[in-house]
């Protein structure tokens, strides 16, 4: 299992679970508006603990295009392993959206290459 804290508490996920699924199904607020494909970037956290050092190809690619690398990492892209604190930056509540996008499939998509 993996310990997911977040908003003030803290929960357990599978051991590899998609980072925004374990947020999205523990009722954490969080957005992702591309359903999951490292595009829009809505599904950014920030770590103060357990940040991992792998990165997917997609995930940097867009971070570096939006100028975000370095400043947050893209939950849709993450899979969680260990204890991990993290902080959404964009939510539903805090945008002018109307829904948080559709449901990000169980693996990481694209196809995930690590750096
Ligand atoms: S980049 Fe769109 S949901 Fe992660």
């Amino acid at each position: 299992m993996a310990e997911i804290s977040v908003d003030g508490r803290t929960f357990e996920v599978a051991d590899g679970k998609r980072l925004v699924l374990a947020l999205a199904d523990n009722d954490v607020d969080v957005l992702h508006l591309c359903g999951g494909n490292a595009r829009c970037t809505t599904c950014r956290v920030e770590f103060s603990d357990g940040e991992p050092a792998a990165m997917t190809v997609a995930e940097s690619a867009v971070l570096e295009k939006r100028e975000l690398k370095g400043k947050a990492r893209l939950s849709c892209q993450i899979e969680c392993h260990g204890s991990m604190a993290v902080q959404p930056v964009m939510r539903l509540s805090n945008t002018e959206f109307d829904a948080p996008g559709d449901r990000p499939a169980d693996s990481i998509t694209p196809e995930p290459e690590w750096l």
